[in-house]
């Protein structure tokens, strides 16, 4: 699957473009501000109906005007589809595929898979568990619609449950049967949630551990400790956890407290690694991310690096550019201020490249030679 060619219309800074790709590696260059980053964000926004970037839709609106549209063709196998983002001020926002409209949007998330690299990504590893939780159930969820409709209904759940330990704390006579029948929701979706997470780590960690190695060059060891309360006996956490929950007024056993610690010679790197570091650690998360959808969705996600140079070392960028230049990943859409570092690297390799000049929210392509 690959990105054939994309149509921009009033999103951020673009008025209007249409570009086609290569179906290998693409670069877009220019200097700060230009628009690089939001080129990577519409392609980002056909695969997961939404920015990376800005949380409200409203924002990805090129001032001035009052909607913006997004069109992308795939080539997939022999055939080509086209999806069509849309958005207007005060309306519904429509995803179609195929001129074809979604009921739901979550049905269109894991069609085309895309796994991105940037440089605000560090929240996941210096930010909350929630953070790190969100970004694994962004993973499974994309490969297993199971877990996303457990997920779903675990929130629902558990709302309900905060909901009537609030009732009970605002002088409602205290009924245990009601909420035991919220207590046994909680812990059947939450054991196969957190069966579903433990599964997955198993084949995500080693994916994780082989690219840090690769980019570190073996340099420091690495790892994920998984942290539930599911581990011991839940139902006794629970009831355990009673009182506390009811003076708190919410529910302080279950999945949605998962911890996963990211771990660097046994310390948590958010506290000991370095910069380069930790951001070698998030590269090493989402190209285990990537293999990982490859392999259960058996289709190559497209892969977009922004800014991922800054703060890795020389010989870091070389095993980097080596790594994604390498015939285990698809198409590849890349962002660098400094032209000439991409020019020198990408232009010395077999695969396919085109190098797209971005200036003030114009794209033009740049002839080799
Ligand atoms: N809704 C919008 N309407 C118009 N312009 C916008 C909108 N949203 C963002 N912009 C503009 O887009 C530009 C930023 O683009 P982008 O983040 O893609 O830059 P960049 O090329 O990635 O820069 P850098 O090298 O600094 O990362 C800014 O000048 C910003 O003002
Ligand atoms: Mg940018």
């Amino acid at each position: 699957m690959y990105l054939e060619s994309l149509r921009l219309i009033h999103f951020k800074n673009y008025k209007k473009i249409e570009l086609s790709f290569s179906p290998q590696i693409n670069c877009f260059l220019g200097s700060n501000g230009s628009g690089k980053t939001n080129l990577l964000d519409a392609i980002y926004y056909l695969s997961f109906t939404k920015s990376a970037e800005q949380t409200q839709d409203i924002q990805c609106i090129q001032h001035e005007n009052d909607f913006f549209s997004l069109q992308g063709k795939y080539a997939l196998s022999d055939k080509i589809k086209t999806v069509f983002c849309a958005f207007q001020q005060g309306k519904k926002k429509q995803i179609k595929l195929d001129e074809k409209a979604y009921q739901r949007h979550a049905e269109h998330i894991g069609r085309f898979p895309a796994v991105l690299i940037a440089p605000n990504d560090t929240d996941v590893i210096r930010g909350s568990s929630e953070d790190r939780r969100r970004f694994f159930d962004g993973i499974i969820a994309q490969a297993n619609k199971a877990y996303l409709n457990n997920l779903m209904a675990y929130q629902r759940v558990l709302k309900q449950r905060n909901r009537l330990l609030k009732q009970f704390a605002e002088n409602e006579p205290f009924d245990a049967t009601l909420l035991e029948t919220y207590t046994d929701q909680l812990i059947t979706l939450g054991t196969h949630i957190y069966e579903a997470r433990h599964a997955f780590l198993k084949d995500f960690e080693p994916l994780l551990i082989e690219h840090y190695a690769t980019l570190s060059d073996e340099q420091e060891p690495i790892g994920i400790t998984y942290e539930s309360h599911h581990q011991g006996d839940i139902h006794e956490a629970f009831a355990a956890s009673l009182q506390k929950d009811r003076i708190l007024k919410r529910t302080n056993r279950g999945i949605h407290r998962d911890e996963f610690h990211f771990e660097m010679k046994e310390r948590l790197i958010k506290n000991y690694g370095s910069q380069g570091q930790q951001k070698s650690y998030l590269i090493a998360l989402k190209m285990a991310n990537f293999h990982y959808l490859k392999t259960q969705m058996e289709v190559k996600p497209l892969l977009l690096l922004d800014d991922i140079f800054d703060k890795l070392d020389d010989q870091r960028i070389e095993k980097l550019l080596t790594m994604v230049a390498s015939d285990a990943f698809g198409q590849i859409f890349i962002t660098d201020a400094r032209p000439e570092r991409s020019k020198t690297h990408f232009g010395k390799l077999q695969q396919k490249h085109r190098f797209f000049r971005v200036v003030d929210g114009c794209v033009e392509e740049e002839k080799e030679g």
